[in-house]
């Protein structure tokens, strides 16, 4: 080789050298921004939510037929470990896709994985921290919310019979089924996410589930006050009335921060009082050691065996308990409800569902109706003006946010009916730019009745919260 010859090909080699280097550079980022990609999908415009690689059809192809191909391996293997699945897959990949890329092997190998062991498609939404709800509307729409906004993802499932396979892994393991004969199911993932599904031809347009995703860690009161949910005087007037034994009802729409309040209010709660907790899925945590969490359970397969959150309430009575908090009122309950905080259970909170205070009231009377025990209307609103003391209500706002938009305290009875007079209030002035609310809280300028309540429990009222 002439002088000229080897300069040349020491200069290729030293390229082909260089070349690498980048390439290997390169992927090496490109796998460190991958466990970020895969935890938090990325929004793109539209308002949409991305998970990177889930609409590309190629990419997806190749990662149904690895699917297909190593669960085949897998249903001869007696023990199956997730070392096991990874090295199937690598293998299969290797021989049968060699030009798929280390990044998109290791995302093929992640989604395979959920998909076998885990919820397939929900899985990176599960696992995303900033998503607070999974909404699946049939095999091809995914929504989720994320900071209070509602995002279409570019997740899909293959098919209805896909949609169902995954709904059925997560309630098998709990007992419960869902088909023809049992067309609805709740049920809870392991680590405490609601979860509700429907099917065809009840849900017209496929399989319906519906996650509440369970935040690692509860919201906080001074998280409330920095969304700005309520103000610090209206805190501390909340606390005072908890600790002071008011009886509290949260009242608010679907999704407005009805359980989080409930949670933030009982968190309020003295540490040496016997707290029981009922809840049709137990969603509250609360901080204190003595704390009896019950759940009421659904009738089994063959419509035997269910307990009621009524069930439960009147067994809660024979508990001895100081307080008892119920996730939600939605019937009879709401009766036997009453009847403890009007004969010496006070301090006890609950929720229901009614878009403002007044409309709560009537609700109330509603599912007290329910108990079928025939009342009166005047006896039953003796009781709701007797038990009742604060009505919050929160609302969610067309911008995600959620706000205390109003307390009111209910004062007695006017002839038929039960008088209220509202303490704070949020007085919703627009929204800027950006399309997020505007807007202040204020006190309507009235010392409550039941400031005396709770100064008769030795808890300390400050004026300064209504002046
Ligand atoms: N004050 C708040 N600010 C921002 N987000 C909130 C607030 N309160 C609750 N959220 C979020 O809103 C979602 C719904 O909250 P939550 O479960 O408390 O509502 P809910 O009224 O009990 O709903 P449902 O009617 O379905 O029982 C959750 O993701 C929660 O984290
Ligand atoms: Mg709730």
């Amino acid at each position: 080789m002439g002088l000229l010859e080897r300069i040349t090909t020491a200069n290729n080699e030293k390229e082909a050298q260089q070349k690498k280097e980048a390439i290997a550079a390169a992927e090496k980022e490109e796998q460190k921004n991958y466990s970020l990609k895969q935890t938090a999908g990325t929004v793109g415009a539209n308002d949409t939510y991305i998970i990177p690689g889930a609409d590309d059809e190629q990419f997806v192809a190749v990662q149904d037929e690895t699917h297909r191909e190593v669960t085949k391996v897998l249903a001869k293997q007696d023990e199956v470990t997730i070392d096991t699945i990874k090295s199937l897959i690598d293998e299969y990949l290797t021989e049968s896709h060699p030009e798929i890329n280390n990044t998109e092997k290791m995302t093929i190998t992640k989604n395979v994985i959920d998909e076998i062991v885990g919820l397939g498609p929900l899985e990176n939404l599960i696992n995303d921290d900033s998503v607070s709800e999974i909404m699946v509307n049939g095999a091809k729409q995914i929504y989720v919310e994320r900071k209070g906004k509602l995002l279409k993802t570019n997740v899909t499932f293959k098919n209805e019979e896909h949609v169902r396979r995954t709904i059925d892994r997560i309630v098998t393991p709990l007992g419960r089924r869902i088909d023809d004969s049992n067309p609805m199911v709740d049920a809870r993932l392991e680590d405490g996410s609601r979860v509700n599904a429907i099917m065809p031809p009840l849900a017209l347009g496929g399989t319906t589930i519906t996650i509440r995703k369970f935040s690692k860690k509860p919201l906080s009161v001074e998280n409330l006050k920095q969304f700005g949910s309520l103000s610090d005087d209206m805190a501390e007037f909340l606390e005072a009335a908890v600790r002071g034994k008011l009886n509290i009802l949260v009242s608010g729409g679907t999704g407005s921060g009805k359980t989080t309040l409930l949670n933030v209010l009982s968190a309020f709660i003295p540490s040496n009082e016997r707290i029981v907790t009922i809840e049709d899925a137990a969603e509250l945590r609360l901080m204190q050691e003595h704390v009896v969490t019950l759940e009421s359970r659904p009738a089994n397969l063959e419509g035997n065996g269910a307990i009621t959150i009524r069930d439960l309430v009147r067994n809660a009575l024979r508990m001895r308990p100081d307080r008892i908090i119920v996730g939600e009122v939605r019937g009879g309950e709401t009766l036997d409800m009453l009847q403890a905080m009007n004969t010496g259970h006070e301090g006890s909170i609950t929720t229901a569902h009614a878009n403002s205070a007044r409309d709560c009231l009537a609700r109330i009377e509603t599912m007290v109706m329910m108990a079928g025990m025939d009342l009166p209307v005047s006896a039953i609103r003796q009781q709701v003006a007797g038990a009742i003391d604060l009505i919050v209500q929160q609302a969610r706002l067309r911008d995600g946010s959620r706000k205390i938009t109003s307390i009111c305290e209910v004062t007695g009875m006017e002839g038929n009916t039960i008088t209220m007079q509202e303490i704070f209030k949020y007085r919703q002035e627009g929204y800027d730019e950006n399309n997020m609310s505007v807007g202040d809280f204020y006190s309507t300028g009235i010392r409550p009745k039941c400031c005396e309540k709770i100064t008769a429990s030795g808890v300390q009222v400050d004026d300064h919260w209504f002046f």
